[in-house]
């Protein structure tokens, strides 16, 4: 132990640099969560997964797959012409996730012409950027509209269309085309919120090849609304888990660069080493449920000092502040927090693309989305990867990521949960071997089911059936 600190304090202040910016631009977009203000539940945007299939028939079952690589999965993608259409072009979680599909198939020579739908009206330098990072991995970026795109989306072997609200493309761009494009469209979907069950946005979802949503719950989800609501159908739909970028696996891996950021970080805060770091590190809005986790973490508090346990100093981080928007949630947060006099306690951070830091201070990351819970929710994921145990609440898609008792504990969303979560707290605070235990049991579930080379495989699989199904539609 001596000799590692030893290490990580002659790391000369060039190399941290290096570093610092080496993760900065390495995680820049493999890891952007926030932005877009206010994150219900699974709305917006959230993150992909694994997949194995609900809707007729059919499952990969993603757990246990060789994890051994002989060759790329979408290599059969390398003649292949594919349109993607994305609702919008931001630093959220849907439009970045189809881009590292892009990327991917990229990377095997697939054609891939890119669609923004909704260009903002000013000029917006990130979409900017990251036009500009998309045509230097050979991605083709087009108008949304117009007789070329038209000509496009029927020359194209496969249409990737990115979130519900995309559908509305259809109709407006192809018009009396519509009917010739859906049998090669697969629709990528990763919200929740009711607001998006309009026949506007899907009515053309029952003739689609298929649909792929980021979990099991939200698929299921997705299966009851569009029936009890709409009264239509879901076509086939493939259940496809995220897995963590090669770049964040990278990071997570490094017990340097791991160290480094720790002890920046903590400083940063004014946390000693020796503390213990619970962190929520999600947009703060009521979806996410900063203020239910500062609840059951103050409760936590005075449980430890009524039942006098021995504990080192507990500390709550919020990264995904937005002290610039003053909204009344944010409001909210800080005067419950000098309420209860725990300044001292709780930090703000501002949003952030670069997670990686954050996960390599803490010691525990809460996953507190509340109502139907998040889709997927990638950071849950990703603090899997660096060893942490996750306490989560039993919603959505951390329940296929966190395994109760295992690699965390999961508690009841809602006002009942704080309890629960307060005593999860203690539970983990009390128990070094228990946290060290659950992260080394999140990190090999991780290695085992959410790597990247893993959703390239479960997205190979559901490519090769939509394109197959596309050509039957042809003949
Ligand atoms: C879907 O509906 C069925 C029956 O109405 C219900 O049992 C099930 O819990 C629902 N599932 C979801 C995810 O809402
Ligand atoms: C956080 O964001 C606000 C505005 O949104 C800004 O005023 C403040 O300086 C930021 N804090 C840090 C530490 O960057
Ligand atoms: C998690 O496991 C604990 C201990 O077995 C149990 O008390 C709790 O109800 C479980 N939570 C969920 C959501 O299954």
């Amino acid at each position: 132990m001596a000799k590692h600190s030893t290490v990580a304090s002659f790391v000369p202040v060039q190399k941290r640099w290096s570093l610092m910016i080496l993760l900065c631009i390495a995680l820049s977009t493999a890891v952007a969560f926030f932005i877009g203000a206010s994150f219900n539940s699974c709305n917006s945007v959230e993150y992909p997964d694994r997949h194995n299939f609900n809707a007729p028939v059919q499952s990969f079952s993603s757990g246990g797959t060789t994890a051994a690589k002989e060759e790329n999965p979408l290599d059969f993608m390398k003649s292949k012409f594919v349109l993607m259409v994305s609702h919008e072009l931001s630093l959220s979680g849907g439009p970045l996730l189809l881009m590292e599909l892009a990327f991917l198939l990229r990377a095997v020579g697939t054609r891939v012409v890119w669609i923004t739908n909704q260009k903002p009206a000013e000029s917006d330098d990130v979409a900017f950027s990251l036009e500009q990072r998309m045509t230097d991995r050979g991605v083709e970026i087009m108008s949304a509209k117009g007789q070329e795109t038209v000509d496009a989306a029927l020359k194209a072997d496969l249409v990737i269309l990115n979130t519900a609200v995309a559908g509305k493309w259809l109709d407006a761009v192809l018009q009396k085309n519509v009917a010739r494009v859906l049998p090669k469209v697969l629709w990528w979907i990763h919200e929740m919120r009711g607001h998006y069950f309009k026949l506007e946005y899907v009515k053309h979802l029952p003739f689609v090849a298929g649909a792929m949503i980021d979990s099991q719950t939200t698929a299921d989800y997705w299966k009851n609304r569009t029936h009890e609501r709409l009264r239509i159908k879901m076509p086939e739909t493939y259940v496809v888990h995220l897995g963590n970028s090669k770049e964040l696996m990278e990071v997570a891996e490094d017990s340097i660069a791991r160290r480094v950021l720790r002890e920046h970080i903590r400083e940063s805060l004014g946390i000693r080493k020796d503390d213990l770091l619970f962190a929520i590190i999600n947009s703060v809005s009521r979806g996410k449920g900063q203020d239910l986790f500062l609840k059951g973490f103050y409760e936590a508090l005075q449980l430890s000092k009524e039942r006098k346990l021995k504990l080192p100093p507990m500390h709550a981080v919020i990264v995904g502040s937005d002290m610039g928007a003053q909204t009344k949630f944010e409001t909210e947060l800080r005067n419950f927090v000098a309420d209860k006099k725990i300044q001292e306690n709780v930090h703000f951070v501002n949003k952030t693309l670069n997670v990686a830091p954050y996960l390599a201070s803490i010691d525990i990351l809460v996953q507190n989305s509340q109502a139907r819970g998040e889709c997927f929710g990638r950071i849950t994921i990703e603090a899997m990867s660096f060893e942490l145990p996750v306490l989560g609440t039993a919603a959505g898609g951390t329940m296929e990521i966190v395994v109760n008792g295992t690699t965390g504990w999961l508690h009841p969303a809602g006002k009942v949960g704080v309890t629960p979560l307060a005593e999860n707290i203690i539970q983990l605070a009390t128990d070094v071997e228990m946290r060290r235990t659950m992260g080394t049991k999140g990190y090999a579930r991780v290695k085992e089911m959410f790597l990247e080379h893993h959703m390239s495989h479960r997205i190979s699989l559901v490519l090769k059936d939509v394109l197959q199904k596309a050509k039957r539609s042809i003949h």
